[in-house]
């Protein structure tokens, strides 16, 4: 088992598989864009398998795969399931804006994955338009009637909570996943990038004390991903609603991830710098030995917890070059 050096275990790893992105959400993408295909640094299938297995067997146990938007990668479904077959991955979860999974979820599904989480900040078509710059929300409800058809359950629905931009929708989203069965997850937008530093920050404790009034919320007993999430549920415990509060109210104590970008790079923490470059050992002939070693090194430079709001000034990377 990989453990830091404040106690906490590591066995989650969070694999972008591009940073690339059909949509442009305000929170998450640079405005240039660069194109879909591979550049040679990207990580092949067979790369990202190799540094894979090496977690699992290290002891990582959960393993999802992001973007940017990872169904934007050709041939998604088969590196799921070549990664779903590594021994020690017994969760292969995938964090999707979902505007092309009503092409993938079947064949998503029939390779292993077992969790969804997908992103949607409004039921408004409009509001979507200006946060995710292109008209889409029709594409995305596809998307998700053809999970929920393709057998996914339960279904995530990621709501990044933005002042003056969606707050006005929480309660239409909160009724909608209640009606629709879906686990709603609310997020405090963090500063990555050129984001997330304006005035749409919004503290989610009295939003989060606000909807357990009005729809009769209680506390969850049931532990839901082993994410950072704490969830409360319907009174019938049908449906689970997360509160994602890394600036208000962090959860870096118990932290048990982290991300492996694109290129190679294996990120520490979200809201920090700390890094180890993995590609060089990739395509410089090490051996599984050596790629574990150095994976056991890395862990050990993992901060202790974020800086998002303590420096305002420290530009992180933007949010689609580790993929939340
Ligand atoms: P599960 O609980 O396994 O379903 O997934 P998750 O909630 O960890 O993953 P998802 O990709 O859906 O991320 C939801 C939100 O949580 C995004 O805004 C992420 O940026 C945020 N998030 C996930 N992990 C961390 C973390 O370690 N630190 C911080 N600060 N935010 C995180
Ligand atoms: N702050 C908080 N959440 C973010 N996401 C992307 N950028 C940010 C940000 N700046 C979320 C998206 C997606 C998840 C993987 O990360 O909503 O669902
Ligand atoms: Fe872990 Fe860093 Fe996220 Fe905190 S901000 S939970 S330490 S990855």
């Amino acid at each position: 088992m990989l453990s830091d050096r404040f106690g906490r275990s590591i066995d989650y790893l969070r694999v972008s598989v591009t940073d690339r992105c059909d949509l442009r959400c305000t929170y998450c993408m640079p405005k240039d864009f660069k194109g879909f295909e591979p550049p040679p640094d990207w990580l092949s299938f067979e790369e990202i398998g190799r540094v894979v297995g090496a977690f699992a067997r290290l002891g990582t146990r959960r393993v999802r795969l992001t973007g940017g938007e990872p169904l934007t990668r050709r041939g998604l479904p088969q590196l799921a399931a070549s990664l779903a077959a590594l021994p020690g991955v017994a969760d292969l979860s995938l964090s999707t804006n979902a505007t092309r999974l009503a092409r993938h979820a079947l064949a998503l599904r029939a390779a292993g994955v077992t969790r969804l989480n997908v992103s949607l900040d409004a039921l408004d078509r409009e509001a979507m338009c200006s946060i995710t710059g292109r008209d889409s929300l029709p594409s995305i409800l596809e998307g998700l009637a053809a999970a929920r058809e393709a057998g996914f359950d339960p279904i995530k629905i990621n709501m990044v909570a933005m002042r003056g931009v969606n707050d006005s929708q929480i309660d239409a989203m909160v009724e909608f996943c209640i009606a629709q069965r879906f686990m709603l997850r609310l997020i405090e937008v963090m500063p990555m990038g050129a984001t997330g530093q304006d005035s749409s920050f919004m503290d989610l404790a009295p939003v989060q004390r606000r909807l357990q009034l009005r729809f009769g919320l209680r506390p969850q007993a049931l532990e839901l991903g082993g994410g950072p999430a704490r969830y409360l549920c319907t009174p019938d415990g049908a449906v689970s609603i997360g509160f994602i509060t890394p600036l208000s109210q962090h959860f870096c104590a118990t932290c048990n991830r982290v991300r492996l970008s694109v290129d190679g790079t294996l990120y520490l923490c979200l809201g920090q710098e700390e890094k180890f470059e993995l590609r060089p050992l990739l395509r410089g002939g090490a051996s599984d030995a050596q790629l574990e070693q150095a994976i056991r090194a890395a862990i050990e430079l993992k901060p202790e917890q974020h800086d998002f709001g303590r420096q305002p000034e420290k530009i992180i990377r933007f949010m689609s070059q580790t993929g939340g």
